[in-house]
């Protein structure tokens, strides 16, 4: 049987069969070269001895020597007498030793050329390139998951499979988590729901995609809170929609006081996307007027309301807030939820609750866009729910969460003092440092990052001018005892800077 190096190398000698370099031992060369030089071939893996190599390719070893002899002279590859050929493992970034190789990839390169749009979503991206640490906004204690539970379940049910769990999914995802999580939602977040109504997405960005290609035509308007999310900004977008910034205050976000009239200038919103249990990323609560003033709005208005109820389940102080959704029964809502912060990112599981006349539609949709699968994590994860492990965790890290908060908070109001608080509903997974005008929260944010010290600046999530300066620290993935560490180098690097602004020191 041929290596996987073998096939690989003999697909780029095809490759290159028309180039008029000549000579296969050049060929041979350059297919490594190659490899090796895009990463096909990783930093320090063993290639296979010169015999073997020559005999799956089917040529003369002194072909094969000649080739691994050059690559070894430009320093591409290292032989350890006894133990084989190796690819040097300290090859720089972006594999370039020499001109030569340089000016035999450069025409390949300077081909990329990506959609206005694909453009566009590469100057305004929002993932962090670390995801885990102090203070890393909107990640939940990953380490806390019980997956002594979650393995069981997952033994039990793998054992009694159905062949339809490991195909491509319809009907909107796994029947018993439509079933679990319209239990649940009616319960734990009053949400008017059935389980017909569901369909489980890889994550609210899938969700949204599907309803900006479902509901929105590009050029169609949908109004986004200000400030927002990145993640809606750019899936949005990305669609053709136009987003317009909606001012949010301390009762949600603000929709004029009068109906918009369609026109060119003041479109009708096809979407208003909204986060009203816990505004995005200030924390204010929508009041029950604004509630009812937007669902007004948007019934008048042919408008759908997106509400992402991303992270509601934790609630650190007085009632739990009831979901928009279910204030009043055939409202033009479409519910999001997601499993990202109660369990973990990487599940990639969430959920719409879908207004009856739209759920088959997007059901159907959403398989001819994605196909779906997950099957057996689905499934595992409706046990996970109807046996109480979900309830279990959810008030087992409200617990963590709210205790770290509290340290924080304390550290904030010792260090700084109270003003540097943001107020906001005690809720979440992280707060807002407030800063003075003075202080440019982007530089101190990227200041901050070499020091390891993950933050977002408040700022980066206002489409115009930000109106205040702050800083997203998230407690959720910070244990207790580092907190205060973590937060000392916060303290340090505002403090050298208020100082070079001349503010008084806090
Ligand atoms: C407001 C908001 N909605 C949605 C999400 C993303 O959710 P998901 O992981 O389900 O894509 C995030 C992630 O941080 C968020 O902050």
């Amino acid at each position: 049987m041929r290596s996987l190096l073998s096939d690989l190398i003999s697909q780029r000698l095809t490759g290159l069969s028309d180039t008029p370099t000549g000579t296969l031992n050049k060929r041979v060369y350059q297919a490594l070269q190659q490899a090796i030089f895009d990463g096909s071939i990783a930093p320090g893996s063993r290639l296979p001895a010169s015999r073997d190599l020559a005999k799956e390719l089917d040529i003369s070893r002194n072909t094969v020597l000649a080739a691994y002899d050059q690559l070894q002279a430009e320093g591409y590859i290292q032989t350890r007498s006894g133990s084989g050929t190796f690819v040097t493992s300290d090859l720089p970034e972006d594999g370039v030793i020499t001109d030569k190789t340089a000016r035999y990839f450069a025409p390949v390169r300077s081909h990329v050329v990506l959609s206005e749009r694909g453009t566009r979503l590469l100057t305004r991206t929002g993932v962090a390139s670390q995801q885990w640490g102090a203070f890393m906004p909107g990640v939940p204690d990953v380490t806390k998951f019980p997956h002594e539970i979650w393995r069981k379940l997952q033994n039990r049910l793998s054992r009694r499979l159905h062949p339809e769990f490991l195909t491509y999914s319809r009907h909107g995802g796994c029947p018993q988590l439509q079933h679990a999580l319209a239990d649940y939602l009616r319960v734990a977040r009053s949400v008017d729901c059935t389980a017909d109504q569901i369909l489980i997405t890889t994550g609210t960005h899938q969700a949204l995609d599907l309803l900006a290609k479902m509901l929105c035509d590009p050029g169609d308007t949908a109004w986004i809170e200000e400030p927002s999310y990145w993640g809606i900004r750019n899936v949005l977008t990305i669609n053709g929609v136009d987003i317009q910034p909606v001012p949010v205050d301390d009762s949600g976000m603000a929709p004029p006081e009068n109906m918009p009239e369609n026109s060119l200038n003041n479109p009708v919103p096809k979407l208003i996307c909204v986060t009203p249990s816990h505004h995005y990323p200030l924390g204010s609560v929508m009041s029950l007027a604004r509630r009812q003033k937007i669902l007004a709005m948007a019934s008048e208005l042919g408008s759908w309301i997106v509400e992402d109820d991303y992270d509601s389940e934790f609630r650190y102080s007085g009632s739990p807030i009831p979901a928009l959704q279910g204030l009043s029964s055939d409202a033009p809502v479409i519910y999001i939820g997601t499993f990202s912060k109660t369990l973990y990112p990487a599940m990639r599981i969430s959920y719409m609750v879908l207004p009856r006349p739209l759920a088959s539609r997007l059901k159907i949709a959403h398989s001819e866009l994605y196909r779906g699968g997950n099957g057996l994590t689905q499934l595992t994860l409706a046990e996970f729910i109807r046996e109480g492990h979900y309830a279990a965790h959810i008030r087992k890290m409200r617990l963590i969460y709210g205790k770290r908060r509290n340290t924080l908070t304390r550290m904030i109001e010792q260090e700084l003092g109270p003003e540097y608080l943001c107020e906001d509903s005690n809720a979440g997974l992280h707060l807002i440092l407030s800063l003075p005008d003075s202080i440019d929260d982007v530089a101190l944010s990227a200041e901050l990052e070499q020091l390891k010290i993950l933050t977002r600046p408040l700022s980066a999530y206002y489409l115009r001018p930000a109106p205040r300066r702050g800083l997203l620290l998230g407690y959720g993935c910070v244990p207790e005892e580092e907190i205060e560490t973590a937060f000392g180098h916060i303290v340090e690097c505002l403090r050298r800077r208020l100082f070079s602004a001349g503010t008084t020191e806090p």
